[in-house]
């Protein structure tokens, strides 16, 4: 029995559709999907349909492609966020995928027992220089050829703003990880990475701003981290800092994975650690 990661599937893609469904059976394993299956709900229930089939529990937590408002869905179809990610749970909770909305499982494997948290966090624009202003962010980017998507697609209504949003959710989160077991320690899962040092983007990395927030910095050892797992990047790595596994388990896009592996080959495992 084994719990392995992936995230960033991105099944708008027909490729990554394909290779999701060119995955064998894993028995009595468990998958951690860390956000960005796609942003039609039509392909989301494919992942949840095709991956059930295949692990014994999987637990999912949204990316920012999930939750944008997509008007060529006709079951989701113009829903904007908040009211996005309620129905990706309820369609979740039909699958029985776990969600950050669902009571966290405990693994017991091998190298549990360990509380398993998928969070939901967002980001707030914090990951930025100190002297750019929020409100100077987007051009800021832009001059550094980066841009995010999001500015048009994830609407953060009823909030007044994707920060005011973030801000709420983790207070959330906080809360629920404190009222945890303290003497388990943990495997946190979130689309976004929980540190800033995380968010290593040498081609870009203007594209920062939309990649976390300082607010959940101390999570990781505050809440007994074992591993932490993110995605978002599309940039694979594996760090191991103060006792703490940092592994960013995206496929990608086409371009950023090989074909002929499959995604089989970009399945992380998670525990028993390697
Ligand atoms: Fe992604
Ligand atoms: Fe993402």
């Amino acid at each position: 029995m084994k719990l392995w990661a992936i995230s960033d599937l991105h099944l708008a893609s027909g490729i990554n559709r394909a290779a999701l469904a060119a995955l064998p059976h894993y028995g009595e394993d468990w998958l951690i999907v860390a956000g960005d299956v796609a942003e039609r709900s039509d392909h989301v229930r494919l992942a949840f349909q095709l991956l059930t089939e295949r692990f014994a529990q999987v637990i999912w937590t949204p990316g920012n492609h999930d939750l944008w408002t997509v008007n060529d869905d006709p079951e989701f179809g113009g829903l904007a966020g908040p009211a996005k990610y309620r129905a990706l749970v309820d369609l979740a909770r039909t699958y029985n995928v776990l969600t950050p909305d669902d009571e966290w499982p405990v693994w017991v494997g091998k190298g549990g027992p360990c509380t398993i948290a998928p969070l939901f966090t967002l980001y707030d624009y914090s990951f930025r220089p100190e002297d750019i202003d929020r409100r100077a962010v987007v051009a800021w980017a832009k001059e550094g050829r980066a841009a995010c998507a999001d500015e048009m697609y994830l609407n953060p209504a009823p909030y007044s703003s994707r920060e005011a949003w973030c801000h709420s959710l983790c207070a959330e989160a906080e809360a629920r990880l404190e009222a945890l077991d303290p003497l388990l320690p943990t495997v946190l899962v979130n689309h976004y990475p929980l540190r800033r040092d995380l968010v290593r983007m040498r081609r870009i990395p203007r594209f920062s701003p939309w990649c976390g927030t300082a607010l959940t910095a101390d999570w990781p050892a505050r809440f007994r981290a074992l591993a932490v797992i993110y995605g978002h990047l599309h940039i694979r790595r594996t760090d191991d800092w103060d006792g703490v596994r940092y592994e960013e388990v995206s496929l990608g896009y086409p371009k950023h994975w090989d074909r002929g592996a499959g995604v089989r080959a970009y399945l992380r495992q998670i525990l028993p650690a390697g």
